[in-house]
Order: structure tokens, then sequence, then C-alpha cells
């Protein structure tokens, strides 16, 4: 099962992460992270900034979950655009070492392919940093899809483009259709950190962590995962069936272990 960890706040999950981060840079200077946009992970990307002063991070490759498709890169809110902006810039990475799904019409047909094999070619994903969406989706895995799948065109249900119309003007400006890594892909990276703060996201946890396995909840993918870590908040921890077990857990846990 996934290790869950309760911080008391997402500034505490934040600088955990991080430090994690930080541990696998320095083991591996060109470590391969594994990006994720949205509001969860801006805490682990805030938190990086102060913990990789002085670290050497222009070997470090990364590979963005998912993009918009039909969006024009330079648009502020497409992802290659929200990943350079809170992650390669403040943290000084290497541009060209920064991958992110091609959404261009053009490209769709083989965009998913080739992102898998650029991904293969790189060795794999070292460590995944994950969001969840309120239905559950993790990358763009909408509820429904296959466990096996690879990086590829999906979907987005009504409900994703209404969570996130917040970053565009309107919800008629949200694309209707995203590329993203496959549930399949992103379990072939070597330890996945999936993070949730607030209530609103204590369902999707508690599916993802204690519920079945089942494509209609995406996230419970990570239980086939052999080192998942989630991090979450009180109130994302809320429906946790056994959060006083993992509470135990994390409290006696060796310091030399890691998360
Ligand atoms: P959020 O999105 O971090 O903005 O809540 C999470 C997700 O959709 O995966």
């Amino acid at each position: 099962m996934a290790e869950v960890v309760i911080v008391e706040n997402a500034e505490r999950a934040g600088a955990l992460v991080a430090e994690e981060i930080a541990r696998l840079i320095s083991a591996r200077p060109d470590a391969v992270l594994g990006l994720a946009t949205g509001s969860t992970p801006l805490p682990v990307y805030a938190a990086l900034r102060t913990r990789l002063q002085g670290v050497d991070v222009s070997q470090v490759r990364g590979f963005a979950l998912d993009e918009y498709v039909g969006i024009d890169p330079a648009h502020p809110e497409s992802y290659r655009s929200v990943i350079t902006r809170e992650v390669v810039e403040p943290l000084g990475l290497n541009p060209q070492l920064i991958n992110v799904p091609d959404g261009s019409e053009e490209g769709i047909a083989h965009a998913g392919a080739d992102y898998d094999a650029k991904i293969a070619a790189a060795g794999g994903v070292d460590l995944q940093i994950l969001g969840i969406g309120t239905d559950g989706h993790i990358g763009f895995n909408e509820p429904g899809s296959s466990f096996a799948s690879r990086t590829r065109v999906k979907t987005l249900t009504v409900q994703t483009r209404e969570d996130n119309a917040r970053f565009f003007d309107s919800v008629d400006e949200v694309p209707r259709h995203c590329i993203t890594q496959g549930l399949g892909t992103i379990l072939e990276a070597r330890h996945l950190v999936l993070l949730a703060f607030g209530e609103g996201k204590a369902r999707a946890v508690a599916d993802a962590v204690e519920g079945p396995l089942a494509a209609v909840l995406p996230g419970s993918a990570i239980q086939l995962h052999p080192h998942a870590t989630v991090v979450v908040d009180e109130a994302a921890a809320s429906k946790l069936r056994l959060a006083d077990y993992y509470r135990y857990t994390f409290a006696n846990k060796p310091a030399w272990q890691g998360i």
C-alpha cells in the first residue's frame, strides 16, 4: 500500500517533498523528475527554491504529466508555460532538458508514443509528483482510464473543465482535450509522490489509497505501485479509515528512511 504522511499544512508537505527531491538530485545530478501542474504542487516548488540553493541542477531532467490539446504553447495557461514559470525559471533548470507533451493538433497522432519513447530513452522517471482531481484523476486520466494506458489524448470531464476554469477567463476557454501520460506510464516511475490538500480532495484521497482498484477511481492505480507516498493535510486525510495507523507508522519511522 501507499505510505500516507499526514502533515499540518501544505507548507510542511512542500518542505518534506522538497527534501526528498534534493536528496535525489544530490545522489543523482541528472535525476529525472515527473512534474505536475495545478495548485497542489506549488508548495513543493516554492520549498525547492530555497532547498536547492547551492545544489547543481544543471543536469536535472523533467517530464510534465500532461498538456492541453490545441492550446498555443505561448498561452500563459499552457502547461508548457506553467512549467516554465513555476518550475524551470525559479529553480534555474535547463529548459532544454524539460519536456512537455506536444499538444499541437498537427502532431497529435504520434505525440503520445513519441513522449513515452522519450521517457524511456531518459531511463524513466525517478520521482513523479502527482496531484489528484476532485473526480480522482491523476495526470488527466479521467475516471474510466485503463490502468495500462499510455500517453494519449483524453477528453476532459465537465467537472475538470469547471475546476480549471479559475485559470482562464471563462470555462468556455478551457480546452476540451488533453494529452496525458497514461496510468501505465505513470506507474513506471520509480517513486510516486501524490499530494492533496483540503476537504474537497478527501473523498478522492480515500478512494485512491483505500478504495477498490477500479478504472472509475483512477487514483487507485497507485495501490499497484511498490513505492508510492501520499502527503496530505488533515482535511484531505479526513476520510481515511486508517488515518491513526498512518500517523503511528510515520511517527515511528527510522530517520534514515526518507519518504
Ligand atoms: P489542483 O489539480 O492541484 O489544481 O487541485 C489537481 C489535479 O487536477 O490533478
